[in-house]
């Protein structure tokens, strides 16, 4: 039989330095909760079961992660790490071998985690540690004269050498189900902080004379801990600049890596550019030589090849098709499909639509709820009625038709293919194929003589 893989989350703090309503496990590093990023890195293990202790508001918390196949152990009272890995002890009864990771230590990566558990065999010990410039409020390691791992001593029970060791405990570790919770069964809370020290299970684990193994993660960023708003900022920043460099590695030109944010993932062909300012959320997917101007919002969105977003675009849930070219200034809004070709340009707003190839919607529309065909011109100003106030309705227009400018298309209508309408007309019945249609209040006339107001004096 395979070992069983145990994991538990402990996120049972309150996060009071965040000063928020929300459980601090609940805020977002490039667009996925802490804990939400945490329990995804549990699961690319493969783990039998995953444990997380919540603290308050864990309703709220059981809710915004919606995972069902998760366990979750409430920690009433906050009486320390051991304690919080206590509690969820009988919901891992079963397991061979038991990871703990933290809701708050939000970027730790799946191959870190595999070296860890690899290390751990039998009854050893393996904890994640890291050598930090500013050790400040961690666990130091402190090892022996054969430089093994022989404790955890906490900042607040430290003595000024022990202060001085740089390398710390990242909190991260795994262990034997069994010895595990053996040790957890004799530790107390006669220290500093009056706490379970999960922390103390090294001294423990020495004691029996198991192993200890100290596995170091690749990057710092891996195991940082988010306590405030400036944590949260700060590795945001450290991990937009790697996805960052690793796009650039990849062959992305980004005009500058500092103001590239990517909340998601991107799949991108050869030779894409992007210019400052742009977020990319989602999924997002940019094909060869797809080029990205300043100040654009994509979301779950598909940009193919050789097309052009220029600046200032807000596009979601959307297709662009094969050297199209929207903005600047346009919104693509969810389920808007772009062939080939087609020019959306400023102050255009598309909304649940089919454009077709070669089609142009240069200036200042509402598109919404509509199929237009190929090589369609869609004057400025045009606007598709789609909303009677109760209900939506489509306008469908043919291959090649021509809508002049500040034309009102009132759907339900279909305009024929080749149809032109004139400038400023309101259609609210199909127009034939092939024919000028057009519809105004008056004929135009002239007031002869007819003099401008002139602005009074006092
Ligand atoms: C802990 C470690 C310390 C390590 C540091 C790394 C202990 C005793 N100390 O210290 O060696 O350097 O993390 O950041 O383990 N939690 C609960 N329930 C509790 C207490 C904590 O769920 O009763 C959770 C917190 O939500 C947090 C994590 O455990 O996610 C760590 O708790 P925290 O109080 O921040 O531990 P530190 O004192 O920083
Ligand atoms: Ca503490």
């Amino acid at each position: 039989m395979s070992e069983q893989l145990g994991v538990v989350i402990l996120a049972a703090g309150e996060g009071t330095r965040m000063r928020s309503r929300y459980p601090k496990v609940l805020h977002r590093l490039a667009g996925k909760s802490l804990l939400g990023r945490v329990i995804e890195s549990a699961l690319q293990l493969d783990p039998a079961r995953v444990v997380v202790v919540y603290g308050h508001a864990g309703e709220q918390v059981r809710q915004a992660i919606g995972n069902p196949a998760l366990f979750w152990v409430e920690q009433v009272e906050r009486l320390g790490t051991g304690h919080a890995v206590q509690l969820a002890l009988p919901a891992l009864a079963e397991m061979d071998r038991i990871l703990v990771l933290y809701g708050d230590v939000p970027l730790v990566c799946e191959r870190t985690l595999h070296a860890l558990i690899a290390a751990q065999c039998d009854e050893d010990l393996a904890l994640l540690t890291v050598e930090l410039e500013d050790p400040h409020g961690y666990g130091r390691i402190v090892r022996d004269q054969h430089d093994h791992v022989a404790a955890i001593v906490e900042q607040k029970d430290a003595n000024p050498i022990q202060l001085s060791i740089r390398e710390v405990n990242t909190g991260i570790l795994a262990a034997s189900g069994r010895a595990l919770a053996r040790w957890l069964g004799e530790i107390d809370n006669n220290n500093a902080q009056r706490e379970y020290y999960l922390t103390d299970i090294v001294a423990l684990a020495v004691r029996d004379g198991v192993q200890v193994h100290a596995i170091q993660p690749e990057s710092s960023c891996e195991v940082a801990g988010i306590n405030d708003r400036e944590q949260l900022a700060a590795l945001e920043r450290r991990y937009q600049q790697q996805q960052a460099s690793a796009l650039m590695r990849a062959g992305v030109t980004l005009r500058d890596p500092a103001r590239f944010d990517l909340r998601g993932e991107l799949q991108h062909g050869v030779d894409v550019e992007i210019d400052v300012n742009v977020i990319l959320e989602g999924r997002v997917v940019l094909g060869d030589g797809v080029r990205i101007a300043a100040n654009c919002v994509i979301r779950d969105s598909e940009i193919e090849a050789g097309a052009e977003i220029l600046a200032h675009s807000l596009i979601e849930e959307a297709v662009v098709g094969r050297g199209a070219r929207v903005g600047p200034f346009a919104r693509l809004r969810p389920q808007t499909r772009l062939a080939e070709r087609v020019h959306v340009g400023n102050f255009v707003e598309v909304k649940n639509s089919t454009i077709g190839p070669a089609s142009k919607v240069n200036h200042l529309s509402y598109i919404g709820d509509s199929e237009i065909g190929a090589r369609v011109n869609v004057g400025a100003g045009t606007i598709t009625c789609n909303y009677d106030g109760a209900n939506k309705h489509r306008t469908v227009i043919g291959d090649d038709a021509f809508i002049g400018s500040d034309s009102q298309l009132v759907a339900p209508v279909t305009v024929g293919s080749g149809a032109t309408i004139g400038a400023g007309s309101t259609i609210t019945r199909d127009v034939p194929e092939g024919e000028l249609t057009l519809c105004r209040a008056s004929e135009q006339r002239t007031v002869l003589g007819w003099q401008r107001p002139v602005k009074r004096r006092e």
